[in-house]
């Protein structure tokens, strides 16, 4: 897959503020852009914007764990559902879903395992807490992340994303990077497209690129500003 950008608007933008982001992001899709890009919105808009912009590429941030494609889990969204609507992508294992909805390793990787067999690729998340990395066992956590949530299947998007760079303005220097990525390349298989998410903005692109095995970025803040979020699609 050529380079990727993934903008994950979370929960944000009203249903009229999100199809304005859409409108300026088509005008930059449409010039030739180097980069690939899908906006992971939350679900409630993906019918809409779906259905509204069909040059642009839409994820969900989440499905169920459920192994149903229809039950009595209320609330949730199955992956056949977000399939059914023409969805091809989703998060999973965001550290806001681990943290905050105690998604443990094997819940991850069920619903990546969700996502496989309804044709959705799942960019899944891992990442470390600061206190791991302070105490300098991040290679393993990471390890034990990957050996954990990753399906059997090499169908998926990988994002590295340090949780104390989340939202922190706190970027890992290149050493850092270098050094966690090649140890996801040593353990998972070579094709899979790799990704780095973590206080990325357009003034910062420039340094993470001189990591050659990142093929892309996970957006956060970022995304939420139409103007940023195409000067980072055009530039990287
Ligand atoms: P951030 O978020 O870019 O705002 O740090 C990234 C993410 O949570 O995916």
């Amino acid at each position: 897959m050529k380079r990727l950008v993934v903008a994950n608007w979370k929960m944000n933008f009203s249903l009229t503020d999100a199809i304005d982001c859409c409108k300026n992001i088509s005008k930059s899709i449409m010039s030739p852009s180097k980069s690939r890009t899908i906006i992971a919105c939350p679900s409630i808009y993906l019918s809409y914007l779906q259905g509204h912009f069909k040059d642009l590429i839409f994820a969900s941030q989440d499905v169920t764990k459920s192994r149903y494609n229809y039950g009595e889990a209320t609330g949730e969204i199955s992956a056949k559902m977000i399939y059914d609507l023409g969805v091809k992508y989703s998060i999973i294992g965001h550290s806001y879903r681990r943290i905050y909805h105690n998604e443990t390793n094997e819940i991850v990787k069920t619903k990546a395992e969700n996502c496989i067999n309804h044709n959705i690729t799942p960019i899944i998340c891992v990442g470390e807490p600061e206190s791991v990395r302070k105490n300098n066992m991040h290679l393993q956590y990471i390890e034990k992340q990957l050996q954990e949530s990753i399906p059997t299947s090499s169908s998926f998007i990988l994002a590295y994303e340090p949780i104390w760079s989340i939202g922190t303005g706190n970027l890992p220097t290149i050493l850092q990077l270098k050094e966690v990525f090649s140890l996801i390349e040593n353990i998972i298989a070579k094709h899979v497209t790799l990704l780095y998410g973590g206080s990325v903005n357009s003034q910062n692109i420039d340094l993470i690129k001189n990591v050659n095995q990142i093929d892309g970025l996970l957006l956060g803040k970022a995304s939420l500003n139409s103007l940023e979020l195409k000067q980072i699609i055009e530039n990287w």
